[in-house]
């Protein structure tokens, strides 16, 4: 037997008990008479003794393993002098009577300890001490719960889990794809799923009813902490169901997820239309754990609270304001980066005016020229400013003030601490537009994708040239949003072969395209297809913000960077040219 034990598991009851460990030798301390090491595994660290007096010869070679040794130790539990409060071993120690080097180690290029000193790059390539280190252990033993609850919750809701294929077809829609040669098919390529959408779709025409997978997708996309061009999903997919026994489901696991893996018990999910979430927030994914709404001080349809006489704000289609409470004593100097904040190219706003409300009951602000103390204190009062509070107030175009707006908020929100990790603001956002216009392409977009299936009332629209229709054409389509952060999507699906062409039609494909692209989709909901939806859940992204963290890259072990390199294999990589003859690709790199 290697291990008597784990060094994670012995405490004050195994009191003169004989054990033998296996693990990692993480610290070693010589205070001359005595060496003591710190064994480590995954389960945790065991104290061992080594006593000069007692066996010198045996304390001797204790001095010499170095960092990251591997050994197996034998000895006495025994109670410790100085306890340690803050490991669940900390009143214990081994006194050591024997050890074997299992294997010796070189020393590690950084610390393995969780505040380690190793850079991005270099734990990336060395990843597997990387993941020694107990906070990324940590995040994968969550990570490996929530698969285990999610299993089970679904498995008791009856759903059965289906593996869909890794080689499939490439098309248009959507993210880039990531694409496979085909040896056997020369000039041919597989696409790797950017989701299994339709096979899932198609399981529901064969039946299954209740679908489920825990499985990786693939999209060729810019990186960023939350993106990754592998990631996972929990994909879903149900037959004879409204939206509303989706959204029922999928809260459920939610809730169940947090319950099993974090003791927490969420609220019931509130619900928000999107155009409200553009309208309140200016995003489709609100933050909630603050307030902070937008009040419109002009906006279309909207009664004006801005008199003319400031031409910015009269030229402009839109001035929305939000109240940064207690903010009125920023200085200038912290306005002045804030303005240059909002006017970086990524955010895109012309300026910044701001309405302080200062502590005597009296007004400052930058627009104090063009309107009155009695308006301004006008404007104070519709967000519902008190004193001591401040006024930011962007204008120009609707959507992209409500945009710009929205990044403002979220940034002062950060500001202001209101980004708490520990609490959670879960929010369905329901009803979003079928499709969206894109300028460069001039064309329609599937908001979320081509087999969404419109509003039932809204259907009629579809035949409408006049763009305005087709952009109010709402979907039966809704997000999962967590402090922020879409951790899911879905819809209820079109079933009907007609209502599929023609929402093709409306995205700009020819019936020849639509036929060669999801012919057999088409072919699929001729053969008797029951009403259906689903969704998919972000895995990754929801072990995350369930455990307040940005970056999903802390939850996947073997992340790629930025470039989209793993570092320790050192891929993507070139190939052989006797890989490539076989494949039949020239390689042309300009
Ligand atoms: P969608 O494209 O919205 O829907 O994806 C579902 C969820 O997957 C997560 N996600 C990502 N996570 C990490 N890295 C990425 N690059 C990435 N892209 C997406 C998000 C997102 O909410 N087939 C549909 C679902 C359906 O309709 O049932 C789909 O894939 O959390």
């Amino acid at each position: 037997m290697y291990r008597t034990h784990n060094c994670g598991e012995l405490r004050l009851s195994h009191l003169n008990q004989e054990v033998t460990l296996a693990g990692w030798v993480a610290i070693s301390r010589d205070l001359g008479g005595l060496t003591f090491i710190d064994l480590r595994d995954r389960y945790g660290i065991t104290q061992l003794v080594f006593d000069m007096d007692d066996l010198p010869e045996l304390c001797e070679r204790a001095r010499r393993l170095g960092r990251e040794f591997v050994i197996q130790a034998s000895g006495t539990v025994r109670e410790r002098a100085s306890k340690n409060p803050n490991r669940p071993t900390g009143d214990i120690e081994i006194r050591v009577t024997r050890f074997e080097v299992l294997n010796a180690a070189k020393t590690p290029p950084f610390t393995i300890v969780d505040e380690t000193d190793g850079g991005d790059d270099l734990r990336m390539k060395y990843r597997y001490l990387d993941l020694r280190r107990n906070a990324v252990q940590k995040n994968l033993l969550f990570r490996s719960n929530v698969a285990i609850e999610t299993r089970k919750y679904l498995a008791d809701q009856g759903f059965i889990e289906v593996e869909t294929p890794n080689l499939i077809k490439s098309t248009p829609e959507g993210a880039r794809d990531f694409v496979v040669p085909s040896r056997m098919n020369k000039g041919q390529f597989y696409a790797l799923p950017q989701s299994p959408q339709t096979f899932k779709q198609i399981l529901m025409v064969a039946g299954f009813d209740k679908y489920f997978q825990i499985v990786k997708c693939f999209r060729d996309e810019d990186l960023r902490a939350d993106r990754q061009p592998e990631f996972t999903q929990i994909d879903c997919e149900m037959s004879f169901v409204h939206q509303e026994d989706i959204l029922r489901t999928f809260e459920g696991l939610t809730k169940h997820l947090f319950r099993q893996t974090l003791g927490v018990e969420l609220p019931d999910f509130p619900r928000m239309s999107y155009d409200d979430a553009m309208r309140l927030y200016g995003s489709d994914k609100p933050d909630l754990r603050f307030g902070m709404e937008f009040v419109e001080l002009k906006a279309p349809g909207v009664e004006s609270h801005v008199p003319e006489g400031f031409q910015v704000f009269d030229s402009a289609e839109s001035v929305l304001a939000i109240n940064a409470a207690g903010c009125a004593e920023y200085s200038r100097k912290q306005i002045d980066e804030l303005t240059e904040w909002v006017k970086r190219p990524q955010i895109g706003a012309k300026g910044l005016v701001y309405v302080k409300y200062e502590a005597d009951g009296s007004v400052k602000s930058s627009v104090d020229k063009f309107y009155s103390p009695e308006q301004l204190k006008g404007w104070l009062e519709l967000a519902g400013a008190k004193p001591g509070d401040m006024l930011f107030v962007l204008s120009g175009e609707d959507e992209k003030t409500r945009k710009q707006l929205g990044e403002l908020r979220l940034e002062m929100g950060n500001r202001l601490g209101l980004h708490k990790p520990d609490e959670f603001k879960p929010l369905w956002v329901v009803d979003f537009p079928l499709l969206e216009w894109d300028e460069d392409a001039e064309r329609f977009f599937a908001m979320h994708h081509p087999f969404t299936s419109p509003k039932p009332e809204d259907i009629a629209k579809m035949e409408s040239d006049d763009h305005r229709t087709l952009k109010g054409i709402r979907a039966d389509a809704y997000d999962l949003v967590l402090n922020g952060v879409e951790i899911g999507g879905g819809s209820i699906r079109i079933h009907d072969r007609d209502l599929q062409s023609r929402n093709f039609r409306l995205l700009g494909f020819t019936p020849e395209e639509a036929e060669a692209q999801f012919g057999f989709l088409l072919g699929a909901f001729e053969f008797g297809a029951p009403p259906h939806g689903g969704i998919a859940f972000g895995f990754d992204r929801l072990c995350a913000v369930m455990n307040g963290a940005n970056s999903i890259r802390d939850f996947i072990a073997f992340p790629k960077n930025n470039q989209g390199r793993d570092m320790m294999i050192d891929a993507p990589s070139g190939i052989k040219d006797a890989q490539l003859d076989e494949l039949g690709i020239k390689v042309v790199v300009e």
